[in-house]
């Protein structure tokens, strides 16, 4: 009881100290010699302080109206899913590359995009970058493309293909695109297997790759390893849901370690690695978002 008591009483000062930890983490990175691991710092610190221009502010508010419209929806849907389903699913390679078929509500299937603070972080780091050719695997229904969509457009430059399995869901990502006019993005529908490939090679040589869709340890370094031909000297690839599971977890220390990958970042939640060589080469920076990201509050108006 009493050790409740004390834990209690710390736990102010103690998030306290993390939180100034933190930043003076994110300051270092920021001004770090290597452009790309300061480009992560800027985006970072911006995302998590709200400094966004105002044309940033409107581009996100759009998205967000179309994300709000989505998660109110009453439609349902046919869904095919090629993914890892849950955590602890254990699907096996079979099942996931059939597809998994079920009737779900649109709301529910929007419900995986990314929420509103990593949009805006994925949005300040392609602004910061400064990417022509961009792919995404795992479209959904289009929120996280829109956001990286409207950074390529706002920096006047950069495509976007994303990618994505189940033909109903790839729909309401084009329906998001279109409806938010962004010509510069196009959605690939059918299983990652068959159309990666053919798109890498379209994209070549693909400046920034943000991998969201098999959340599968064999498949996240299969797509790593496929991708690597087709990469700009200094690309930046994006994984999401690295922590999702014990596999993702391992895919993940693995890419950190990968020869191919000068610098990492793992952000608990999402982990980037910066291809090739630069002057932050072996750098690996962990960065514990937790009670700054509780503070956070939306640009766009929702959670
Ligand atoms: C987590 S959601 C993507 C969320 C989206 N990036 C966002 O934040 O707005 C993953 C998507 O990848 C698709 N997907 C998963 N595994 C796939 C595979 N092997 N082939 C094709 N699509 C797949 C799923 O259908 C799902 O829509």
């Amino acid at each position: 009881m009493p050790g409740k008591a004390i834990k209690r009483i710390l736990r102010k000062p103690v998030d306290h100290l993390r939180r100034l930890r933190t930043r003076k983490l994110i300051d270092r990175i920021r001004s770090h010699g290597d452009s790309r691991i300061s480009a992560v710092g800027r985006a970072l610190s911006d995302t998590l302080s709200g400094n966004l221009k105002e044309e940033d502010r409107e581009s996100m508010g759009l998205i967000e109206q179309r994300r709000t419209g989505l998660l109110r929806s009453t439609d349902e849907i046919d869904v095919i899913d090629y993914g890892a389903g849950n955590p602890d699913s254990m699907r096996s390679k079979e099942e996931m590359a059939g597809g998994v078929h079920a009737r779900r509500k649109v709301s529910d299937v929007c419900g995986a995009s990314k929420p509103p603070f990593w949009c805006v972080f994925l949005y300040r780091l392609l602004r910061e970058l400064g990417c022509s050719s961009c792919v995404e695997l795992g479209s959904c229904v289009g929120i996280s493309a829109a956001y990286q969509a409207a950074a390529l457009n706002n920096n006047g430059m950069g495509t976007l293909r994303t990618l994505e399995g189940c033909p109903e869901i790839a729909r309401l990502a084009e329906e998001t695109i279109k409806g938010l006019g962004l010509e510069n993005t196009t959605v690939i529908t059918g299983p990652f297997n068959e159309t990666l490939e053919g798109v890498l090679s379209e994209s070549s040589p693909v400046d920034f790759f943000f991998n969201d869709g098999h959340h599968d340890h064999d498949a996240v370094l299969d797509y790593f390893r496929r991708s690597l031909p087709f990469l700009s000297r200094e690309a930046v690839i994006v994984f999401d849901d690295i922590s999702w599971s014990p596999g993702m977890r391992s895919a993940w220390t693995e890419i950190e370690e990968d020869d191919h990958v000068a610098a990492s970042f793992d952000l608990g939640e999402i982990g980037i690695a910066l291809i090739g060589s630069g002057s932050g080469s072996g750098s690996r920076f962990r960065i514990h978002l937790g009670s700054l990201m509780k503070q956070w509050q939306s640009p766009g108006g929702s959670e």
